[in-house]
């Protein structure tokens, strides 16, 4: 724990939430409450809404919410620990300098300790033990100075042989479970990486923060496995590999899905090649992007699922004000196969190549569509013209417009038209959009929380399981025998699920103002959301069994996998079982 708990509440409870938010906002009194206009989206009605008994605050219109501590991170623009010292400031509360500096130990003795368990790993690779290690990698076609300088290493099949080699040159059982290295079951704890190659995950400035793993099991459940996240270690901020890519000479870096896709690319030249750690690209990592290029190539996987990633990149990308280009790949799979089938210089080839995002939008609009038919030409020109009728760039707009002229074999004028006509057309709609908004506000916007009402029953469990979770933390070991994280098909709820137990587990608090050290600002919106929507029932034993009974059902429906997840094949099984169901 960063800052002492008995601190933050000291902090917090000295900082009543309407009296902080009505020195940035005028209020109005609603009852015990108090309502005020968003600060954190443009509104012309309240719906931020200030509430004093949880002293908390929740946007119905933006999503953004959280308690007073959030208030401030979003206000101020500060992180977590900046704003409770900013809070503590406010209210004529000396600062633990102590803990703060504790806090900074603790990194320094976490990073030491990766350092150490990275070194086991390299030298086990080395040894006998490590011959599956060595010869995966070698079959992987990685060279020894490849391996050398990523600080390859290998796990080997064992529950305790990194544990025992850690706890002999001094650690602690407690600071290996901190670091993430071990995991635990029934109060005993075994290593958590086995029988993988070992990839350490290095920062900007060269520490170890965390590792990703590649099981050498055709069969095993998870193909790569990532350190949880850590005092040292946040996915989303961190990029594979960028303390390479930022010393690079090229004005560009490559964005791939995976790890071997950019040690492959290294080995062929390609310095400024980065991955993002086994999840999807988020904001923060895009920003840090920006600070080290003007330009993005994003290389993903050529199947579906690269597809779909690459246009969420493109949007964040832009976002985060980066030029977005797409590597379009054929005859290969990754740009770690694309290398090796094509070398170096094919895989240049591809970079040079690679258009603005634009050019990849447009192309996509075109697949399944026969060109060479009216039909074809007609539905396409339809998507398009809405394509281009968004680009807000007077220049950029007209050299799309010449490229799908040229595409269709029409005029450029005629297409400039009919792109004109939709931009008054949205232009009209927005106006009306905003007119409708000020009549009657809207209840979500932005990427907050899907409404409750529009929940599936098994997305409304996992919510209420989750708030009586924080309700009453007693509550977790009782719920632990019957559900698992792996219950909470949420990407969101999930990770909620596992940090709120986590956290219980270790002693440490769950209530709104503990959990904002570990959750964004913005995820603290959907974490108060939540809470809010099921304060409105009673929190009741028979609620939260119910809820649990949904999620059982749901796991033995789908056999453990999110829909989405299902094999056509796996699919049509489920179909014929409901059906059958129904009919008898
Ligand atoms: N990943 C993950 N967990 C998985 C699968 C993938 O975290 N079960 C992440 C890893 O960061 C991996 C990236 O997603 O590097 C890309 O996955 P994939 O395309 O499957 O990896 P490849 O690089 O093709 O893996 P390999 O070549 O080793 O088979
Ligand atoms: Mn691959």
């Amino acid at each position: 724990m960063a800052l002492p708990n008995e601190f933050i509440e000291q902090v917090r409870d000295a900082n009543e939430i309407a009296s902080v938010a009505s020195s940035y906002i005028s209020l109005k009194r609603a009852g015990r409450d108090n309502v005020c206009l968003c600060p954190f989206h443009s509104e012309k009605t309240p719906s931020c809404h200030i509430y004093t008994d949880t002293q908390s605050f929740y946007c119905f219109g933006c999503g953004a919410g959280g308690d007073v501590i959030t208030f401030i991170r979003l206000i101020e623009h500060l992180d977590y620990v900046e704003s409770v010292k900013f809070l503590a400031q406010r209210a004529n509360i000396p600062l633990p300098e102590d803990s703060l500096d504790k806090r900074a130990e603790a990194k320094q003795r976490m990073l030491e300790i990766n350092r150490q368990a990275a070194r086991f790993f390299r030298d086990i690779l080395l040894s006998e033990k490590g011959l599956p290690g060595r010869q995966y990698l070698q079959q992987r076609q990685l060279s020894e100075n490849t391996v050398r300088k990523y600080g390859l290493g290998f796990a080997p099949d064992s529950w305790d042989a990194l544990k025992n080699h850690m706890l002999s040159i001094g650690c602690t059982e407690r600071e290996l479970l901190d670091a993430a290295l071990l995991a635990q079951k029934n109060n005993h704890s075994y290593d958590k990486f086995r029988n993988r190659v070992m990839f350490p995950i290095i920062d900007r400035r060269g520490n170890i923060i965390g590792f990703g793993g590649r099981t050498l099991e055709p069969d095993a459940p998870a193909k790569y496995l990532n350190s949880d996240e850590t005092l040292v270690f946040h996915k989303r901020n961190s990029l594979f590999s960028l303390n390479f890519a930022k010393n690079t000479k090229e004005k560009y870096l490559i964005l791939c899905e995976g790890y071997m896709d950019v040690i492959s690319l290294n080995q062929a030249g390609f310095d400024n090649a980065v991955a993002t750690l086994g999840t999807a690209i988020t904001p923060e990592q895009a920003r840090l992007m920006r600070q080290y290029c003007e330009e993005v190539v994003i290389s993903y996987d050529s199947d579906g699922a690269g597809q779909k990633a690459t246009m969420k990149a493109i949007n964040l990308l832009g976002e985060a004000g980066v030029e977005a280009r797409v590597l379009q790949m054929s005859g290969a799979k990754d740009p770690d196969e694309y290398v090796k089938k094509y070398g170096a210089d094919g895989f240049r080839l591809l970079l040079e190549k690679s258009g603005g995002a634009i050019s990849f939008e447009l192309k996509k609009l075109a697949l399944g569509l026969d060109m060479d038919t009216p039909e074809g030409k007609s539905s396409y020109l339809k998507k398009a013209v809405n394509l281009l009728a968004s680009i807000e760039n007077k220049i950029d707009r007209m050299v799309y417009i010449n490229d799908t002229a040229k595409l269709c074999g029409l005029n450029a004028g005629e297409i400039e038209k009919a792109v004109d006509e939709k931009r008054r057309a949205l232009a009209f709609a927005a106006r009306k959009n905003e007119a409708r908004e000020l009549i009657n506000p809207p209840k979500k916007r932005g990427d907050g929380l899907v409404p409750h009402s529009l929940l599936s029953p098994a997305e409304k469990a996992q919510r209420g399981v989750i708030a009586f979770i924080i309700h009453s933390p007693d509550l977790l070991p009782k719920i632990e025998k019957r559900l698992s994280e792996e219950d909470f098909k949420d990407e969101f709820c999930g990770k909620l699920y596992g940090a709120a137990a986590r956290r219980i587990k270790n002693g440490e608090s769950v209530d709104l103002s503990a959990l904002g050290e570990e959750f964004s600002a913005q995820e603290m919106g959907k974490i108060t959301g939540i809470i809010r929507e099921n304060s409105l029932l009673p929190y009741q034993k028979e609620r939260l069994e119910e809820y649990i009974r949904v999620l059982e059902n749901h796991r033995d429906r789908y056999g453990g996998k999110k829909p989405s997840e299902l094999s056509e094949e796996e699919m049509l099984k489920q179909m014929e079982l409901i059906r059958k169901k129904v009919g008898g």
